[in-house]
């Protein structure tokens, strides 16, 4: 190690400052001894306690192995805090975690009281390259340019040229491969007027005085019992499902429509708008739609808009109301796209 600058200050650093950068340094300060580095009493006292950890250590991991043989798997105690427990699980994790962990603490104390604890300085030095190293490797670069012949043998170099410019072709008509472009497709869902709203599990009709305050209920359109093809049914369903939530309606401040809930129950597009994962997070107290994807927050008592998160547009609000027995039913499709904004392009 050479030191030929101030020891307590980082290599590099000169009068408090980094000589390149200019940006100050904290000098290292004076090495303090440790209690254990001068009192022999100290260093023996510290060299007990990790011993004693290690040796308590080793009396917990037996104790894990009797207690997993000796204590009864059937047994059941009362842990304070903790309730009811298996005891051969409490007494085996308990001592077990205990043994781990006076191991890793007797290392620690170990390596802070009795171990070196020298301050070293490692100087840096120059990363580039010496001026005759570098010449070198350009004139090789050179010579191996020149022994390929790529200026002399122009058929070569088009054909390479050719051959190199047409090589990400391949890719791009691999792209295909992605499905047909979606066109209006994603624009429209099932939805229209007088479809009944189903559970999205059973299919039931609900009835709007099923749902009480606070109540959320994830749905689907009855006629995707309709749509037979198992991925078209997959793909309708992806687009068509909502999520109902009652509300008080003296808290609901606006809505996508006049009149788009019922009795303040009020419907929303399950897709979240973000990138499209599904939602059904409701924060009954704030009226918040929370998208676990990417945090998106919507406030369902608010026209479904973004409170929080990536996402660019509000929810789409599907408008409701009941048909002649109580039944809850669409007055219409979407008014506007579901899903990723994305699809909203072109
Ligand atoms: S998909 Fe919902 S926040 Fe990203």
């Amino acid at each position: 190690m050479s030191h030929d600058h101030n020891e307590l200050e980082p290599y590099g650093a000169k009068d408090g400052v980094d000589v390149v950068s200019g940006v100050p340094v904290f000098p290292m300060g004076e090495h303090q001894l440790r209690r254990a580095d001068i009192d022999p009493k100290a260093a023996k006292r510290a060299e007990l306690q990790v011993a004693s950890m290690f040796g308590i250590s080793a009396i917990c991991l037996l104790g894990a192995v009797i207690s997993y043989v000796v204590v009864s798997n059937t047994l059941f105690i009362n842990v304070p805090m903790v309730g009811k427990v298996n005891a051969n699980h409490f007494s085996v994790g308990t001592l077990f975690g205990l043994g781990i962990f006076l191991i890793g603490a007797g290392a620690i104390h170990w390596a802070k009281k009795l171990m070196p604890d020298d301050e070293i300085v490692q100087e840096r030095h120059s990363l580039t390259s010496a001026p005759e190293e570098r010449a070198e490797v350009a004139e090789i670069y050179k010579r191996g340019a020149a022994e390929t012949g790529i200026g002399e043998r122009k058929i070569i170099r088009r054909t390479l040229l050719g051959a190199l410019s047409l090589f990400p072709l391949p890719l791009i008509v691999m792209l295909r491969d992605l499905g047909p472009m979606p066109g209006t497709r994603l624009r429209e869902t099932i939805w229209d007027e007088g479809i009944h709203l189903v559970t999205d599990a059973t299919y039931r009709k609900i009835k709007a005085t099923d749902m009480q305050i606070g109540t959320l209920i994830n749905a689907v359109p009855e006629n995707l019992l309709e749509v037979e093809h198992e991925d078209e049914n997959l793909n309708e369903r992806g687009k068509a499902s909502i999520i109902l939530v009652r509300l008080d309606p003296a808290d609901i401040v606006s809505q996508q429509g006049e009149g788009w809930d019922y009795q303040g129950i009020v419907a929303y597009s399950k897709i979240c708008t973000h990138v499209g994962c599904p939602i059904s997070l409701y924060q009954q107290r704030t009226h918040h739609l929370l998208c676990p994807c990417h945090q998106s927050t919507f406030d369902l008592s608010d026209s479904g808009n973004v409170v929080f998160g990536p996402a660019a547009r509000r929810m789409p609000q599907l408008p409701i109301t009941v048909d002649g027995e109580g039944y809850l039913v669409a007055t219409s499709g979407f008014q506007e796209p579901v899903g990723p904004s994305f699809w909203e392009r072109g």
